[in-house]
């Protein structure tokens, strides 16, 4: 198969610099870094905020001067554009299927009734028009959406359907918060082009992991750089690709501020010089600069390798230019979200997972079978064993805290609320999970793999939440497509 220069180069990184192949010529870092437009809602005499978002193909300029034929985007060729809603409130969705094949549009990290939730069963023929509504009503967060069409999410994904959906709290701490200048979000993937522009997709569902690309795009940008202009600057890191696991720091090594994770801020800022970021993950970072200086945001694997590990490989992800003065930026406050760590109530329930090559205990996913029935506004314990290669795990409509991982607590900066946890090879993580109040036994959440060529194949499971004591009453088969 003929590859180009380009991905030659750049698979010399994928195999670990050891090969005979040509060394990836240096990043220019020439393409100014894309900033998804803020979607603007209409506001409804009820005030609420209606979204219009059309799923649509398109054509994009990933290489300089070359077109890349049938990208997929929301409102544009490539991705989405930003939506933002305040805690309190009401949305309203009009997401229309201008695609010649049937998507789902789900609202990841977002808790909402199972109904509006944008998962299997929620299917968008083509030229229709899907229109969940709800009132937010969670703490300021990163969260995201994306297809979530059994069997053909990571197609979906991998042509450019996904963005942005920030969660704003009118009474939360002071941070960066001017998008596009100070607040910056990344949208990070990796793709396979070829030598004519066009995105590679026939390694998107075959092998272990699906398609490892060896080019990033960072919000769609090939090799890209941005100016800042203010000291601190946040990056709203979300891992968009289909499998690969960045571990995200400067090439200069400077530590950095984490202050959110998945589903919202930490307690407090906690220094890093490296977070790692698995697909479905976000990271909220802030980073101070000096004036006029250059720094490389960059992915370096840890030394340690391991086979089936996917999170080896270095990146170059984005080259920063600071102006050379640059306006003040006060320091983090000290606290930035209230509750601290939880403890489990005594007597929680404990339910295990345990994951092997692309199932979740012994089983495919089912879409008429309910896998696991909750009572509204349980606090459980969730196991999750994995007994073979690296898989991550997500659960739909909860936060979570990691309580631990491998038997110790997880790092600082992952033990805020989270909604999705990587799992290493043969890891085991414990979790602390927290289900919200929107019963409906016939309509189930998912929880899965948010390695996308593992949710396709079956790696997925499904739960509802149900009024208490009712448990034992309500039907394990449903139809699908509901
Ligand atoms: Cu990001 Cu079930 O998905
Ligand atoms: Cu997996």
């Amino acid at each position: 198969k003929r590859r180009s220069l380009l991905s030659l180069a750049a698979l010399s990184i994928v195999a670990g610099c050891s090969s005979t192949l040509e060394k990836q010529p240096d990043p220019n870092f020439s393409n100014r870094l894309r900033i998804p437009p803020p979607a603007e809602p209409v506001i409804d005499a009820d005030g609420a905020k209606r979204f219009s978002l059309d799923l649509r193909a398109g054509r994009s300029e990933f290489l300089p001067g070359r077109i890349t034929e049938n990208t997929w985007g929301v409102n544009g060729a490539y991705l989405g554009p930003t939506v933002r809603a305040s805690r309190g409130d009401k949305v309203r969705m009009a997401v229309t299927n201008s695609l010649p094949e049937t998507t789902t549009l789900h609202w990841h990290g977002m808790r909402l009734p199972a109904r509006m939730d944008g998962g299997p069963h929620q299917m968008i023929e083509p030229g229709a028009t899907w229109t969940p509504e709800w009132t937010v009503d969670q703490p300021a967060a990163t969260s995201w959406f994306h297809p979530h069409l059994h069997e053909k999410t990571a197609m979906h994904v991998y042509r450019g359907l996904a963005g942005l959906f920030l969660i704003d709290d009118p009474d939360g701490p002071p941070l960066p918060d001017e998008y596009g200048v100070d607040d910056l979000p990344l949208i990070v993937q990796d793709k396979e082009i070829d030598d004519a522009g066009e995105l590679e997709t026939s390694g998107v569902d075959r092998g272990t992991f699906g398609l490892l690309g060896p080019t990033i795009l960072v919000n769609g940008t090939y090799d890209p750089f941005v100016d800042v202009t203010t000291e601190a600057v946040r990056f709203r890191l979300l891992n968009a690709s289909n499998a690969r696991v960045y571990r995200i720091g400067f090439a200069d090594g400077r530590a950095f501020e984490v202050i959110g994770g998945d589903a919202g801020l930490l307690e407090r800022p906690v220094r890093v010089d490296r977070v790692k970021i698995s697909p479905g993950e976000r990271v909220e970072i802030v980073v101070r600069f000096s004036p006029g200086e250059t720094v490389v945001m960059d992915s370096r694997g840890e030394p340690r390798k391991t086979a089936n590990d996917i999170e080896e490989d270095d990146f170059q992800l984005l080259k920063i230019v600071a102006a050379a003065a640059l306006k003040a930026s006060p320091g983090l406050p000290a606290t930035l979200s209230g509750p601290g760590p939880e403890t489990p109530p005594a007597g929680a329930r404990v339910r295990r997972f345990s994951l092997s090559g692309s199932e979740i205990n012994g089983h495919d996913m089912d879409m008429t079978r309910i896998d696991e029935v909750v009572p509204a506004g349980a606090t459980e314990i969730w196991e999750i064993d994995n007994t073979t290669y690296a898989h991550n795990f997500h659960i739909h409509e909860v936060a979570f805290r990691i309580l631990e991982i491998n038997g110790a607590p997880p790092p600082a900066y992952q033990a805020g609320p989270k909604d999705t946890v990587f799992l290493p090879k043969e890891a085991k993580a414990r979790l602390l999970v927290r289900f919200g109040g929107f019963v409906d036994p016939l309509t189930p959440y998912m929880y899965h793999c948010h390695l996308l060529r593992h949710e396709d194949k079956g790696m997925m499971g499904q739960f509802v939440i149900v009024e208490p004591g009712t448990e034992n009453l309500v039907p394990r088969t449903i139809r699908a497509g509901h």
